[in-house]
């Protein structure tokens, strides 16, 4: 069977470097040979280990009638969305690494594949190498759904580690997880939760069966988290973590944001450390389950990719089929939650807006208070007249 790498970057070469070393084992599973023919390159690559390999034009490769199975490892969504869906409408069955491209088409391409009777399948997209869609859309197809809650991003997730457990800069465990190959080239998305926001969305579709835009996610990243919010949230017994949330809020509701947010040290979810990433799904026949594992990198993405690659070969399927339906999707300033605020004014002026508020202080005279259950909405009308520095909510 010959397949088709689209880019040569950390997760293409990746997936070329599972499908050699494992040539055998994968051979038994997916019932043939797998075969790299082509292998998509924005520019000349004469240092990589199958150069003769490589092509720059996508014409070579959509117009191969031998190529069945493209796995689309680009990232970004000009060009990968064209491609990906000249390739479903050539006949081709696609996989794809590109939480982008998923959480912004993944409807049209899932319909697409399913009348062309191709697999499209994306279960790298979110959380990297851990298992996470497939359990949702099939070992967890006999639930309702209430919840899904994830740590989706390996490089915030590293560098808030770095931050809480060694006090490091943001700036140093930035590059770091940069060096590594977590952060994408243009960090921003990672940092701003625009990456999480992203997975959260595809999350949301396949649990909830409905569809997400990114655009009605709202994410906060991590920013402006600073190290007097970090010491308040340990003196409280929390720790800082950049959350993707999505849950039912009503018979046809959901909601769905990222935003950094203090865990319990008691909540397993707060020991995921570094590029591990982990997701809790509540269904009500199972009760909760958690899933962890390496989120981000080469070869645990590259696990993710290739099982989709065998699966494909396979004959496999698309992973899901979501409509939309306008207004779905409702603002979390509605939800109820506790917070931890910390504000420019008297503590009691503060005291005296939130008599239900615990109150805590750091070594240096910062305080903070978390607050009894409330909605950010309330909350924000109650603070109105007061200079917010920085707000949180807490997951309990
Ligand atoms: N930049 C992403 C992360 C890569 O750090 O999680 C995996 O999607």
């Amino acid at each position: 069977m010959k397949i088709a790498i689209l880019g040569a970057g950390v997760v293409g070469g990746g997936v070329f470097e599972v499908l050699n070393k494992n040539r055998g084992v994968i051979a038994k599973r997916a019932g043939c040979e797998i075969e790299v023919s082509h292998i998509l390159c924005r520019r000349p690559r004469p240092e990589h280990p199958a150069a003769d390999l490589l092509r720059y034009s996508f014409e070579d490769i959509i117009n191969d009638p031998e190529v069945s199975v493209i796995a689309e490892c680009m990232g970004g969504i000009t060009p990968a969305y064209d491609y990906v869906k000249r390739s479903l409408l050539a006949g081709k069955s696609v996989v794809t690494s590109n939480k982008e491209l998923v959480a912004e088409h993944g409807r049209e391409l899932c319909d697409i594949a399913e009348k062309m009777n191709l697999s499209f399948m994306f279960e790298a997209a979110v959380a990297g190498g851990i298992p996470v869609l497939r359990p949702i859309c099939r070992c967890l197809a006999a639930n309702e759904i209430s919840s899904v809650v994830g740590i989706l991003n390996g490089t915030t997730n590293y560098i808030l580690t770095e931050m809480i457990r060694h006090g490091k800069s943001f700036n140093d465990a930035l590059s770091e997880a940069q060096a590594k190959g977590f952060a994408e080239a243009d960090p921003t998305a990672d940092v701003m939760g625009i990456d999480a926001g992203r997975k959260i969305c595809i999350l949301a579709d396949l649990c909830f069966g409905k569809e997400v835009k990114p655009k009605d996610v709202r994410t906060l990243g991590i920013d402006k988290i600073s190290k007097v919010d970090i010491e308040l949230a340990r003196e409280l017994g929390y720790r800082i973590k950049l959350l993707g949330q999505a849950m039912r809020t009503g018979p046809n509701s959901v909601t769905a944001f990222v935003a950094p947010t203090l865990i319990s040290r008691s909540n397993p979810l707060s020991s995921v450390d570094g590029v591990q990433n982990a997701v809790r799904i509540k269904g009500d026949a199972v009760g909760e389950v958690l899933l962890t594992g390496p989120g981000a990198g080469a070869l645990p993405t590259a696990s993710a990719v290739t099982a989709d690659i065998i699966d494909a070969v396979r004959g496999g399927t698309y992973m899901g089929y979501w409509p939309s339906e306008p207004g779905y999707v409702t603002d979390p300033e509605e939800l109820s939650c506790r917070f931890m605020i910390r504000a420019e004014a008297e503590l009691s002026s503060l005291q005296a807006i939130l008599p239900d508020a615990t109150v805590v202080h750091s070594r240096s005279g910062d305080f903070a208070l978390l607050t009894a259950y409330t909605s950010e909405k309330e909350l924000r009308s109650r603070l109105s007249e007061i200079s917010l520095i920085s707000i949180y909510r807490v997951l309990d």
